[in-house]
């Protein structure tokens, strides 16, 4: 069942091209996206002035891209939590609030909890679940599935990425309801979601250098991993993949936060991956690279192809095609889904079930 792969999770990781096409499949199209599917009133997606999310580990990062692609083309504020946090502080949401639990199992006890509390309020869910008929899906006001099919690797991977592609599916939607983006603007971003899937592809064809840049890692005990913007999303989920299946302390800052502490901990050697997928911060992202580089880090970097800087700050370079910015992250993720697979893998780990981890958290 594992298909000639040696584990689950290096097959849904090559699964993500197919799972990505069907998520997107019918719902975006050459002008737009159609989300009648979601069926949650429309004079509150117009009118609403919060969004909310709610999700645990995996899911809350795919809720933090969210917020960034959400605020960005729909131009309403976002918050995204934690559902432990959330679910006992007594939050502000009430019936004008949009609130989005995303969860691949649509079962985490915390997330289910965080939901009800939001209904109790008023407010309206939409859940984004995996799982068709999952307690989530069923207690949910509207649903929109992601079409990864079965994820049975403890580590979230295809499930993330079609979450990335249903929160630009809402972005996009929440947008055109409410007339914050140009007709073309919106044409743009659905043409270049349409394109994602075969982007992934060539990504995923890069995986000798991931292999090679795991066999430089798989020793260090600490690994800092850097971003600005939605790339800073990106960081926290790959240092959550390392962790979580290699075992090596992995860590993600906002680049800007290194000089408020961090860069106290880079030295001679210590790994630092650091994405800089998004234009509109690259320089930033650089002198922060600079940063670290000048304290003797090892710097591996994530970038846009083409990107000629890049190369004179980092050993390796990791290219994803070029792409909308709100749309990177579903490219830069996979070169990090696939180093934390092969330093596990490289460090003999039980990639398919770390331990003291279990699929689907549904106790407290
Ligand atoms: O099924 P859910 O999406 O609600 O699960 C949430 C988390 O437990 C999950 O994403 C977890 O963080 C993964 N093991 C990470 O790879």
């Amino acid at each position: 069942e594992k298909g000639g792969y040696d584990h689950f999770m290096i097959k849904e990781i090559y699964e993500q091209p197919k799972a990505l096409r069907d998520t997107i499949l019918g719902r975006v199209n050459g002008d737009g996206v159609n989300l009648s599917e979601i069926k949650i009133d429309l004079e509150l997606l117009k009118k609403t002035n919060k969004v909310t999310i709610v999700a645990c580990g995996t899911a809350y990062h795919a809720g933090l891209v969210g917020k960034y692609v959400i605020e960005d083309l729909a131009r309403v504020p976002v918050e995204v939590d934690i559902a432990s946090e959330f679910r006992y502080r007594d939050p502000i949401v009430d019936e004008n609030t949009l609130v989005i639990v995303v969860s691949q199992s649509g079962e985490t006890a915390d997330t289910l909890a965080a939901m009800r509390e939001a209904r109790s309020k008023g407010a309206k869910v939409l859940a984004v679940t995996n799982v068709v008929g999952s307690t989530i899906s069923r207690e949910a006001d509207s649903v929109l599935y992601t079409w990864a099919g079965p994820e049975i690797a403890v580590a979230s991977t295809k499930a993330y990425t079609t979450q990335l592609a249903a929160m630009n599916c809402i972005a996009l939607a929440l947008a055109q309801v409410r007339g914050t983006q140009s007709a073309e603007t919106i044409k743009a971003i659905a043409d270049a979601i349409r394109e994602i899937p075969a982007q992934v592809e060539k990504v995923l064809a890069q995986a000798e250098t991931v292999k090679a840049i795991s066999e430089q890692i798989k020793t260090w005990d600490d690994v800092f991993f850097i971003g600005r913007s939605v790339d800073y999303a990106v960081a926290l989920e790959g240092s959550l993949k390392l962790k979580e299946i290699s075992y090596i302390h992995a860590e993600a800052y906002a680049a800007g936060e290194l000089k408020h502490g961090t860069l106290a901990l880079i030295t001679d050697n210590i790994p630092v991956i650091a994405l800089a997928t998004q234009e509109q911060v690259f320089d930033k992202t650089i002198s922060n690279i600079q940063e670290v580089k000048a304290r003797d880090a090892f710097v591996i970097a994530v970038a846009q192809e083409g990107n000629r800087e890049i190369a004179k700050f980092a050993e390796y370079v990791l290219t994803i095609p070029r792409t909308h910015p709100a749309l990177a992250p579903i490219l830069a993720v996979v070169p990090l889904q696939m180093l934390s697979y092969y330093t596990a893998v490289a460090r003999e780990c039980d990639v398919d079930k770390p331990r003291n981890l279990a699929k689907s958290v549904t106790v407290e």
